[in-house]
């Protein structure tokens, strides 16, 4: 910056310096005789900005920037010199000026340097005008000719919301203005002590169909979806109908950009970037709190992080679970990474893809559209016009409607993979893709070989159940009652949970949820025969089990939320799993699949032969845990001193031992290293020689307020047979 003007300028400048008068009562404008120096500030003539001289953190740097005046632990908006900290310490000898030429410029004239200038590129100005800088209530620094006296006017000369900092202000533009080339994008802090640029971005990515991107560094973090007419695809519903921001999306030839404004003017509400979490945050000032309350963070799940699940996958978020599965009519394309966590490659069609006679389009409802950099759109075209464009290119992967608005209108076809495709309560927004006729079929029919999971009327729900009659009923769990019943075609006894409080979740998020259930718990403890969706209603069928299960006897193990044991963490919602059964990939990530379950089969096994209870417990000794208590012992080939002396000599030692061992071995960190529960099975039958367990994954400590005691034991296990585990 500093020999963008030449030195001369300066001498000027200085001469001039003596003419200035000082500012000192609030005022918003900086004028071409009057300088601000550090020190003094500018505030917006509502008095809602203010703009002055700042040290952020614990640097010694000093900025220009612009905050709210009437908030406090000050939050800083925009900064002007970002890039170009003051370093001189007197803040006598620093100053805002307005230069010859109009510029804003940004001085420390002792050393007569300057530190930073705006751009404009007028020639030198005429005697008639000057500019000024004025601080505009919506927090717009701006450069106009001192004739224009409009607030509003978009005749600026220059305008600080042209560029911006971190934070997203109402009113300003996040995009491109195309005649320009300017791109309006934000860039976080590179840390609370430094506002120069860091590596998270925010901002408008053009194509036929532009989104908003979150980028750290060149990695796509997050993408908004397409604008549909009514919000962008990706936005939870809560954000689309929010009652605080109206948010406007333009696209035309001559600007591409997003903007939000406040519905409530007088409400503080803003969007920025949080370095440290890597989020883009929208926050709003709660007064009676005097505090920013946080209402949207994005990426706000796994689900939510660019192409979590590969092409073709599409990522089901319930709670803090985050599942990829293949859409019907694919499958993962290398299954041995898919089942592994590892979906990068996403999934492929079934069947040739012959893009031949039996091509076909599946209606898919609920999900965030895929990316749009390979899309061709026309605002006129019907859903028919587009199916065929779509049908009669053989790269056209998908097509969709543009807008959802009214009947919905317009088309978007895309081209290549589908990626970044995510499962989500949003609008009506349905996205058609292509897939072959003959596997959506048998796709439908894997389903239920693979999960045996039959959907069942309520009607027979009903029947069973004597109309839920009380006498019928078992009990009462936190997610509803539990009913003992008989189906009438085959006589089969079966249990049925009617969930009362999950009644709002959508029956396609039910579904996925209880087949997700069915997949994990797959044949190791009661089965899940299937569900029954009607209206509200949302219910689960199990096996009926006549002398309990092995697990109900125990302690109320519980997997998954819906799958899970109600008793055991009462009425709340939010619990997934059963602490102290959890495997750590699942505590820390959240991942889950068979191989966490065979985990909590370890912990289960090892229950059985301590006679002890892995939650809470923690042995005085060492202050380990179950687990760790094992794996030491068994290091020191003590594994022995773990059977419970409940059982007297009432056991076969080489027994005991080798189901210790195999409880290891489902304990290993790595779910790789996990034996999957056929093996399992045969380990704990056969005489088979075992493998060396690795170190386990401990399972995470948990401050629970029912810390279970210590020495509580008792010797009722004698009388638990493991028939359970030979029928599965
Ligand atoms: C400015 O002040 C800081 C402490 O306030 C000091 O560490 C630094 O050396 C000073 N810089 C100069 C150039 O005097
Ligand atoms: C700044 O100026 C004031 C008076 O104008 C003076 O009292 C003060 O000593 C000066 N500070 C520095 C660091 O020069
Ligand atoms: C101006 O300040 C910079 C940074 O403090 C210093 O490196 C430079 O020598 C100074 N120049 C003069 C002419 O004082
Ligand atoms: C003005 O400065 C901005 C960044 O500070 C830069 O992107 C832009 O190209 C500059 N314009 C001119 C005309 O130099
Ligand atoms: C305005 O500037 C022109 C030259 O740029 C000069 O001839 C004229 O005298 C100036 N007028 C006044 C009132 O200073
Ligand atoms: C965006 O604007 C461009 C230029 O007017 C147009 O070609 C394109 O179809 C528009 N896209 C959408 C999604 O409206
Ligand atoms: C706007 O917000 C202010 C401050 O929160 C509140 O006092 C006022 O009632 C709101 N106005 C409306 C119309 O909701
Ligand atoms: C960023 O997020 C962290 C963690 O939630 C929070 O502590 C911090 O205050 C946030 N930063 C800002 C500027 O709000
Ligand atoms: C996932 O699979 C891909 C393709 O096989 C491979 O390149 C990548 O390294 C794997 N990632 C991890 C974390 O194993
Ligand atoms: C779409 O229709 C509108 C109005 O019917 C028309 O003005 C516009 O030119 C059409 N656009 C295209 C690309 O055909
Ligand atoms: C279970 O594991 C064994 C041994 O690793 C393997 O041979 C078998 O194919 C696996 N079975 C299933 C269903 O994955
Ligand atoms: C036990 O081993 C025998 C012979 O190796 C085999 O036939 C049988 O299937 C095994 N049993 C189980 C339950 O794996």
């Amino acid at each position: 910056m500093a020999n963008i003007f030449p030195k001369i300028l300066f001498v000027i400048i200085l001469n001039l310096l003596l003419l200035f008068s000082q500012l000192s009562t609030a005022i918003d404008t900086i004028t071409q005789y009057q300088s601000l120096n550090d020190g003094n500030t500018l505030v917006s003539s509502d008095k809602t900005f203010e703009l002055g001289f700042f040290r952020p953190g614990s640097s010694t740097n000093r900025y220009v920037g612009i905050w709210y005046k009437n908030i406090p632990n000050r939050r800083i908006v925009w900064v002007a010199n970002r890039d170009n900290p003051i370093k001189d310490n007197n803040s006598n000898s620093t100053m805002l000026v307005i230069s010859k030429e109009g510029n804003l410029v940004l001085l420390t004239n002792n050393n007569q340097t300057l530190v930073w200038s705006t751009n404009i590129t007028t020639q030198s100005l005429s005697n008639t005008t000057s500019h000024v800088a004025q601080l505009l209530d919506t927090g717009n620094l701006v450069i106009k000719d001192n004739n224009n006296g409009d607030q509003q006017s978009n005749n600026f000369l220059w305008q600080g919301f042209d560029f911006p900092c971190d934070t997203l202000l109402p009113d300003m533009k996040l995009g491109w203005d195309l005649k320009s080339g300017l791109n309006r994008q934000l860039t976080s802090w590179k840390n609370w002590d430094d506002p120069s640029s860091g590596d998270l971005t925010w901002g408008t990515v053009l194509s036929s169909n532009p989104e908003i991107v979150l980028k750290k560094g060149s990695i796509e973090i997050h993408r908004s979806g397409p604008w549909n007419g009514v919000g962008f695809s990706g936005a939870p519903v809560e954000v689309i109908t929010s009652t605080i921001v109206i948010t406007k999306a333009i696209n035309n030839s001559d600007e591409v950009y997003y903007s939000y404004s406040l519905v409530n003017t007088s409400v503080i509400s803003l969007t920025y970037l949080n370095q440290t979490l890597d989020h883009r945050q929208r926050i709003a000032w709660n007064l009676e709190e005097s505090a920013w309350n946080v209402y949207e963070s994005v990426p706000s799940d796994y689900c939510d992080e660019y192409n979590h699940c590969g092409p073709y996958g599409s990522c089901v978020h319930n709670e803090s679970l985050s599942t990829c599965l293949c859409l019907d009519g694919f499958e993962p394309k290398s299954s041995q990474n898919w089942n592994t966590f590892n979906s990068t490659q996403g999934c492929v069609r079934k069947g040739e893809d012959t893009c031949g006679m039996n091509d076909n389009f599946q209606r898919f409802y609920g999900l965030k559209l895929p990316e749009t950099k390979h899309t061709w759109v026309d605002a006129n075209m019907t859903l028919d016009e587009c199916k065929n464009k779509c049908l009669a290119d053989c790269s056209c992967t998908a097509y969709s409607n543009l807008d959802v608005g009214g009947d919905g209108s317009g088309c978007c076809i895309w081209f290549g993979d589908l990626i970044d495709l995510k499962q989500i309560s949003s609008f009506q927004q349905y996205l058609y893709i292509r897939t072959d006729d003959s596997t959506v079929a048998e796709e439908e029919d894997e389903d239920q070989q693979d999960f045996d999971l039959p959907f069942f009327s309520f009607s027979t729900m009903i029947s069973a159940t004597n109309d839920f009659s009380n006498y019928n009923k078992l009990g009462e769990g936190g997610f509803g009652p539990v009913y003992k019943g008989t189906l009438t075609t085959n006589g089969q006894e079966i249990a049925i949970k009617r969930l009362s409080g999950s009644s709002r979740q959508g029956s396609k998020e039910f579904k996925n949820e209880v087949i997700l259930c069915a997949k994990l718990q797959h044949r190791n403890l009661v089965k899940v025969l299937g569900c029954c969706i009607q209206g509200e209603e949302r219910m689960l069928v199990y096996e009926y089990m006549p002398n309990k299960s092995l697990d109900s006897f125990l302690f109320d193990f519980g997997l998954a939320k819906i799958c899970g044991d109600d008793q055991v963490e009462g009425k709340t919602k939010r619990v997934v799993g059963t602490h102290g059964y959890m495997a750590p990939e699942y505590a820390i990530d959240g991942l889950f699949s068979t191989k966490s379950d065979v985990f909590s089969f370890g912990i289960l096994l090892l229950e059985i032969v301590s006679g002890k209870k892995n939650k809470g417990l923690t042995y005085p000794s060492n202050n380990h845990n179950l687990v760790e208590h094992a794996w030491s012992l068994w290091k020191e080939g003590n594994s022995k001193e773990l059977i419970d002396v409940c059982f007297g000599d009432s056991y076969i030692l080489s027994e005991a031992l080798r189901c210790i061992q195999v409880g290891l071995l489902c304990l290993q960190r790595h779910p790789n290293d996990r034996p999957n529960m056929t093996y399992v099975l045969a380990m704990l039958t056969n005489e088979t020689i075992l493998a060396q367990p690795n170190e386990p994954g401990f399972t995470i400590k948990r401050i629970s307020t029912d810390e279970e005691s210590t020495t509580k034991s008792s010797c009722s296990i004698n009388d638990v047979t493991i028939t359970l585990l030979d029928v599965r």
